[in-house]
């Protein structure tokens, strides 16, 4: 008897620009052998490339550039070790509070490419933000806006992700979003931006199996392949730095 694989969905972009996959620093992988599973899990959907996000959030998650090229180094070896062929970078996910307007200050930001992703409260927006975004542009930053679909105070403004975008704001949007991973209001949102052509990068966020196991789902989805036809997605031109 002949068995045949399983035929994958065709992934559509090779790189992934959002996820949290260094062992044992933020709310992501938990060890070393949970992160090489998630890894092995992406790589087996079809990604070629991963760039690593860990949050750096006041009093939470108090990641440095240090920790966290140190933390990305150590699972590259793991990688080599264990032959598994997949191209990773690191940059950080900041949360948007006083280490994240004093690292733009002092210009000593993890980017990928001068790309900064960054998100919001999902309690309540942010302040200053004009100037924030002023600040990270005079410093040729591009900010990127991590899962704008989620800030549920937004939902009932759809007109503030246009005076996003006017600022400057590139937008990253999870790709589970667009099969109700979080809420049915959040997958609304998400083919809203969608449709309006304003998505610049997609993201697993990948923390643990369940959004791996969700990104399947969503790649057969035709709300993924509309996405790609309205929107200029840039994940593949992306160049570390790392
Ligand atoms: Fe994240």
């Amino acid at each position: 008897m002949i068995f045949f694989r399983k035929k994958l969905p065709d992934p559509l972009v090779w790189t992934d620009f959002h996820s949290h996959l260094i062992p044992g620093i933020d709310d992501g992988a938990k060890d070393m052998a949970h992160s090489l599973k998630l890894i092995k899990e992406l790589s087996d959907l079809g990604y070629r490339k991963l760039i690593t996000t860990p949050h750096i959030k006041s009093g939470q998650f108090d990641n440095t550039i240090e920790s966290i090229t140190g933390g990305m180094n150590m699972l590259r070896d793991e990688l080599s070790r264990n032959n598994i062929d997949i191209q990773i970078a690191a940059s950080a996910e900041y949360y948007y509070d006083k280490t994240f307007l004093q690292a733009i200050k002092d210009d000593n930001l993890l980017h990928i490419g001068r790309h900064v992703l960054f998100e919001f409260s999902y309690m309540t927006p942010p302040i200053d933000l004009e100037e924030t975004i002023y600040e990270l542009k005079a410093r040729d930053y591009i900010p990127v806006l991590a899962h704008p679909e989620r800030y549920l105070y937004y939902h009932s403004k759809l007109d503030r992700y246009e005076y996003l975008k006017t600022l400057g704001i590139h937008f990253q949007i999870n790709l589970n979003s667009l099969v109700g991973y979080y809420s049915k209001p959040v997958e609304h949102v998400a083919k809203y931006l969608s449709q309006k052509g304003f998505v610049d990068f997609v993201g697993s966020d990948t923390h643990h199996a369940k959004h791996t196991e969700t990104l399947k789902k969503a790649f057969n989805n035709s709300a993924y392949k509309n996405l790609f036809d309205n929107n200029k997605i840039l994940n593949d031109m992306l160049v570390s730095d790392v």
